[in-house]
């Protein structure tokens, strides 16, 4: 071999050593620069299973009937309460449902028929606070169904939000209430 050939040779290697480091540079940057999870899994191993890691309580699932307390409350706009109307019937057994959720929830404050009455009511007014209001006043009964669901879901002050502790329909099912209460 002569001594160009030799050296048209070696051109070639280089040029061919510089193409291969190009394209693994170029392969590490894709895999490097991925947030968050590997863009290529070459070793996934047990890192996405529903396993437990070092040091984690043991996670138990929900129970069945379990209310989401993560996400948005499904408030309405002034607007929309405004013009919503009761997605739940009144039937003896919303009533009934209705009242055993009141009950449980709102009573201690209202008062067992809304009146404003309930035992915790009058410690908010002995602390200073504004005493829960007779909900079948006509102050109450006046405003819409959508914007005593919202009262509801969003809380007032000392009052709960009950967007995060009580599904929609239970809520829905109080404002029937509310208004049953103001017959009775
Ligand atoms: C810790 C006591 C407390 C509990 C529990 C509570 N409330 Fe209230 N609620 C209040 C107070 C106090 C207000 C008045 C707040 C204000 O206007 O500053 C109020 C206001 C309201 C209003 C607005 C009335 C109006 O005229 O705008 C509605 C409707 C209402 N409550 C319904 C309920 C229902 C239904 C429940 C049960 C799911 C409930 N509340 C639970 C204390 C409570």
């Amino acid at each position: 071999m002569t001594l160009q050939g030799t050296q048209r040779a070696m051109r070639r290697l280089a040029k061919g050593r510089l193409l291969l480091l190009a394209a693994a540079l170029l392969g590490i940057a894709t895999v490097a620069c991925e947030k968050g999870t590997y863009s290529v899994d070459l070793f996934p191993e047990m890192h996405y299973n529903q396993s437990f890691k070092y040091g984690e309580p043991p996670r138990l699932s929900p129970p069945e009937d379990a209310v989401p307390v993560t996400g948005k409350a499904p408030a309405l706009t002034p607007a929309e309460a405004a013009a919503a109307r009761n997605p739940v019937a009144r039937t003896a057994s919303t009533v009934a449902h209705a009242r055993e959720t009141y009950r449980v929830n709102c009573a201690m404050c209202h008062g067992d028929l809304g009146k404003g009455d309930g035992a915790v009511g009058a410690i908010l007014v002995r602390d200073g606070y504004l005493a829960p209001p007779n909900l079948t006043a006509a102050a109450t009964q006046a405003k819409a169904d959508g914007e005593l669901y919202n009262t509801i879901t969003n809380g007032v002050v000392v009052m709960p939000k009950f967007g995060k502790l009580l599904p929609d329909s239970d809520r829905w099912e109080l404002v029937l209430l509310l208004r049953e209460l103001a017959r009775q």
